[in-house]
């Protein structure tokens, strides 16, 4: 395989994905993922928008001092403060890259920008050159690249290139495109663009429409050489293109695509459960990284992999990563096989405090439950590191449910290190718990998101609760495992709530201030 057939990853999960509700990440779960990425071969990690808000540019400067082999990137709009920020939170990495945009549609430079074309035009002048007086690698990108029209594209692609951008980033900002339109724009570019052979053509879509993988590949193909993706696809609104898909989709059919990138794929399993847990869930179905995405359930498709694995198997679920779940130690399995099984199951960087809580809820979990799979170990694992940093924890909790009777919860609650308790009636026995933890602490948060799904099969399954709060346009996501749903449902709750309130303590700086209403938040 050629160079010229290499296609680089850039990876934007910590930035456009950390724009998506609910997937705001701390700077502990930043630095887990960049370690993962740098591990897992991308090749540039945006690492935020440093100018956005003071935790922004720590996240920034923090990983731009761990990375060892992939590049890190900040985002800045078209102006020197933005510019200088990212700057002073990337210098310390021995090479870095500042990613500059601006919007070039009609309706952005009219209405959001409030600019002619000639002022777009000569922003685009500055800020390029700006920002390649500080470093050689900086890129840039059309905002509504795909709603922009074609000659002023072109126009401004060749001032951008002329100014000293060596990646041309066209993005599908609003997830408008179809493939073959897509195509089109970037042959065009390729062809009428005099000196685009002096730059990286990059393309960078969303997914309202369900099209971002495929107008991706649909880019590649026409000669783009970088895409911008997320893992598990998150980010604005339906998300960005996900990242193990476009790697999957290349490798499994260089028959079609042959081009190749540096990922090690079966990395990726891992990274979307990093991803996933400083997130949301992954939807069962998801492609490549869904808990569905290798199990085959109809009696014809278990014949047909039986006699040969490629009846049904289009990729092998080690290449992504994915183990055969194990059946583990039973209840009498020592604290030294525990955490060689926390090793195996990727989970390296862990505290011996979260080890000792997660081990003690295993030995529970073993003596209530038949077989403890590898995916309930992880759960606990979770449970046990979000429970580390939690100021308002569930020390009991009972319900009354049933027929007739309203439900109640009783719940004593760990709040700031005072234990309180109290008992609230409700419209069904969750409402109950959430009651008790509103009475406890008293708080006011909208509830976006109530969701449960089994861990594992079986009755005796653990139960993963998934809940989202809201609280002045932030908002949080929580998640608990336990053989009681309800009990799983307290400790969700209570994970969102604690999470909110790190948020709350975090101070908001004017420009964070000033980039939410920019995002629209
Ligand atoms: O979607 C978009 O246009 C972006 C740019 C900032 C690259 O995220
Ligand atoms: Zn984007």
């Amino acid at each position: 395989m050629s160079d010229k057939n290499r296609v680089f990853i850039f990876d934007t999960t910590m930035r456009d994905g950390e724009q998506s509700p609910g997937a705001s990440m701390s700077l502990e779960e930043k630095i887990q993922i960049s370690r993962i990425f740098d591990e897992l071969g991308i090749d540039v990690i945006e690492a935020g928008f440093p100018i956005a808000s003071p935790g922004d540019f720590e996240a920034v400067t923090a990983i731009s001092k761990i990375l060892k082999n992939s590049i890190p990137c900040g985002l800045s709009r078209a102006n020197k403060k933005d510019i200088d920020a990212c700057y002073e939170a990337l210098k310390a990495a021995p090479r870095f890259r500042i990613h500059t945009f601006i919007s070039t549609s009609p309706l952005h430079m009219k209405h959001k920008l409030n600019k002619s074309p000639e002022q777009v035009v000569d922003a685009i002048k500055d800020s390029v050159s700006y920002a390649r007086n500080l470093t050689d690698d900086v890129e840039w990108s059309c905002e509504d690249g795909t709603r922009t029209d074609m000659d002023f594209m072109c126009k401004i692609v060749e001032i951008a290139i002329n100014s000293g951008a060596k990646t041309i980033n066209i993005p599908d900002t609003v997830g408008y495109t179809i493939p073959s339109e897509f195509t089109k724009i970037i042959t065009t570019l390729k062809n009428k663009v005099p000196n685009i052979d002096k730059a990286i053509l990059s393309v960078h879509c969303h997914n309202d429409l369900g099209l971002a993988v495929a107008n991706s590949l649909a880019g590649v193909s026409a000669g783009a050489r970088q895409v911008e993706c997320t893992i598990n696809g998150i980010g604005e609104r339906a998300g960005n293109a996900a990242l193990e898909e476009i790697v999957m989709a290349i490798r499994t059919r260089n028959d079609l695509m042959p081009y190749s990138t540096g990922i090690k794929t079966d990395l990726l399993s891992k990274a979307s459960k990093i991803v996933s847990n400083a997130t949301f869930p992954v939807q069962f179905n998801k492609a490549i990284v869904g808990k569905n995405a290798f199990a085959h359930e109809a009696g014809i498709h278990q014949d047909g992999m039986l006699k040969n694995r490629e009846t049904y198997e289009i990729m092998t679920p080690e290449s992504v990563g994915v183990k055969k779940t194990s059946l583990i130690m039973g209840k009498h399995s020592g604290r030294h096989a525990f955490k060689e099984k926390l090793n195996d199951l990727g989970y390296v960087d862990v505290t011996d405090d979260v080890i000792q809580t997660a081990f003690g809820k295993f030995k529970v979990l073993a003596d209530k439950k038949k077989h403890v799979y590898d995916d309930d170990i992880a759960a606990l694992v979770d449970d046990s590191m979000i429970l580390d940093k939690s100021v308002i924890n569930l020390k009991s909790l009972k319900v009354f449910a049933g027929t007739g009777e309203p439900q109640r919860a009783e719940m004593k609650l760990d709040v700031y290190g005072e234990v309180k308790e109290t008992s609230e009636t409700g419209d069904g026995p969750v409402d109950a718990i959430f009651k008790c933890i509103k009475s406890l602490y008293p708080h006011d948060v909208n509830l976006q998101l109530y969701q449960v799904h089994a861990v594992t099969e079986g009755t005796d399954a653990q139960a993963t609760v998934s809940v989202r709060i809201e609280e002045k346009g932030k908002t949080t996501v929580g998640q608990a495992s336990d053989t009681d749903t309800l009990v799983a449902s307290a400790n969700a709750y209570l994970s969102a709530l604690n999470k909110m309130i790190i948020k709350r303590n975090k101070t908001t700086a004017p420009i964070e201030l000033e980039t939410q209403k920019m995002k629209g938040i």
